[in-house]
């Protein structure tokens, strides 16, 4: 990947850890904890896609919060002051151990680190400025800008032509196997954080690099 100049990260699961707020709140979500936050991540996507196709785009917000009352409501959690103090939580998160050195050493190497999130400008600016990240980033791109989810084509196309380079220049990076699939089949170079070993999805638009660990980005970029 020595063509690259620029990297592209996802937000959510890749540089923030989304799981903390859970973490926190585990006592009072009860065992059901862990499989709630990964509801509540599917049904977040689901309803950024199927929103959509409604033509009814809807703030990242907004959906975070729907999603989060449907994984709380399967699992008979109805305390409306816990899921607000979840949400609240959720714009102050933690990036994950392996991002911050990683960061820096990208931009000491003179990458042009950006952000590309569906998340709302306002709520990712908080968190990446919070999270103590926000100074190695370079630009930050948020979908709502243009109203289209990841993985919509538009979406990587907006960053492309933001970025003013070509598209093989530039790398992205997600934690997020639909997200890698989304910008390959868009004509982006990508590397696929996988910490937690999942299981690819099956689509024809595959990662060219995958990585467990965020440590092992700037070897991955160099080889
Ligand atoms: C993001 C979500 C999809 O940050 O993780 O865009």
């Amino acid at each position: 990947m020595k063509k690259t100049k620029a990297i592209v990260f996802n937000a959510y699961g890749t540089l923030l850890d989304s799981f903390s707020p859970f973490d926190q709140y585990k006592d009072q979500l009860g065992k059901n904890a862990l499989v709630i936050y990964k509801l509540w991540r599917g049904k977040r996507l689901q309803y950024s896609s199927q929103l959509c196709l409604m033509n009814r785009y809807t703030s990242y917000d907004k959906i975070t919060r729907y999603a989060l009352d449907y994984a709380c409501d399967a699992y008979d959690v109805h305390d409306e002051e816990l899921k607000d103090r979840i949400i609240a939580a959720h714009s102050t998160l933690e990036c994950y151990p392996d991002i911050k050195e990683t960061l820096e050493t990208l931009h000491k190497d003179g990458y042009m680190l950006s952000v590309l999130s569906n998340g709302s400008p306002k709520t990712v600016k908080h968190a990446l400025e919070v999270s103590g990240i926000d100074k190695f980033i370079d630009r930050r791109f948020s979908t709502d800008l243009i109203k289209a989810y990841k993985p919509s084509p538009a979406v990587y196309e907006y960053v492309n032509e933001e970025l003013a380079i070509p598209s093989k220049k530039i790398c992205f990076v997600s934690s997020n196997s639909w997200d890698i699939a989304g910008s390959v089949s868009y004509g982006f170079k990508s590397i696929w954080l996988n910490r937690d070993n999942h299981t690819p999805e099956k689509f024809p638009f595959t990662p060219d690099i995958e990585i467990s660990s965020m440590a092992d980005l700037p070897a991955a970029l160099a080889g």
